[in-house]
């Protein structure tokens, strides 16, 4: 069964949307923790419009399981996942215009700063993972670039319907495989949810699921605890 990585960028989104002092994605956080998430989840974005840089030193403070900063390769915010004590960085792109991380990784056109980061993530004891699109060409570039993971973006998968969603999970299995053959070891996330997570879940070899809005939007109704416990559940039900 993969692990359950709680993203909680829009607990901050909630505050910042008053700039007020709660809800507190830290404490948030904690609840997860307490509910069963393998690991905890954040994207620093340059924009700082959810999660913030004292976020990220008091998450790396509290959190007991393990801490996933996802980062842009801009400078800055590299070198803040460089000094920020995570445990995992996943480089993701950035665009200041999207609503939320619209596609996979450039991998190929990104080669050469991703060879400087890479490096340095691995000297500071950071397991890197590269979010990618589902592609071969890209799945290749980050096996040459020696990134041990990789985390598959589902954002396609989980927006189709019908024949269409069938040929975007046909697309995920098939970079599962190639995965396998590149000694690439495979996360998946983005637009998970209660009712499309099971097949994600049971992607070939597939360790950890990085979850967010889903859950956040779903713990408005049921709790904090409640929401992790649903979704923890789904992934068992479908590893049965
Ligand atoms: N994985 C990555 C790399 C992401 O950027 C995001 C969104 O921040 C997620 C997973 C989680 O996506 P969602 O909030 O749609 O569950």
């Amino acid at each position: 069964m993969p692990r359950l990585h709680v993203n909680v960028d829009h607990v901050a989104t909630v505050r910042q949307a008053r700039r007020a002092a709660f809800p507190d994605p830290v404490e948030w956080a904690l609840v997860a923790e307490r509910a069963g998430a393998h690991g905890i989840t954040c994207h620093l974005r340059k924009d700082r419009r959810h999660v913030q840089d004292d976020d990220v030193r008091r998450l790396r403070e509290r959190v007991t399981t393990v801490l996933n900063l996802e980062t842009s390769l801009d400078a800055e915010m590299v070198g803040i996942a460089l000094e920020s004590g995570a445990d995992c960085i996943c480089i993701v792109p950035e665009n200041r215009q999207e609503v939320t991380t619209e596609g996979g990784l450039d991998v190929v056109a990104e080669r050469p700063r991703l060879a400087d980061v890479l490096p340095r993530f691995a000297a500071r004891g950071a397991v890197a993972s590269l979010f990618v699109d589902p592609e071969p060409a890209a799945l290749e570039a980050t096996a040459e670039l020696g990134a041990p993971f990789v985390e598959l973006h589902t954002g396609s998968y989980a927006n189709a319907r019908g024949a269409d969603r069938e040929r975007e999970l046909g697309r995920l299995v098939a970079a599962a495989e190639r995965c396998a053959e590149l000694g690439l070891r495979v996360n998946a996330g983005h637009g998970l949810d209660l009712e499309n997570v099971a097949p994600v879940a049971l992607l070939p070899g597939v360790e950890e699921l990085n979850i967010g809005h889903s859950i956040v939007a779903r713990a408005l109704t049921v709790g904090a605890e409640a929401a992790v416990r649903e979704m923890l559940a789904a992934i068992a039900e479908a590893a049965r």
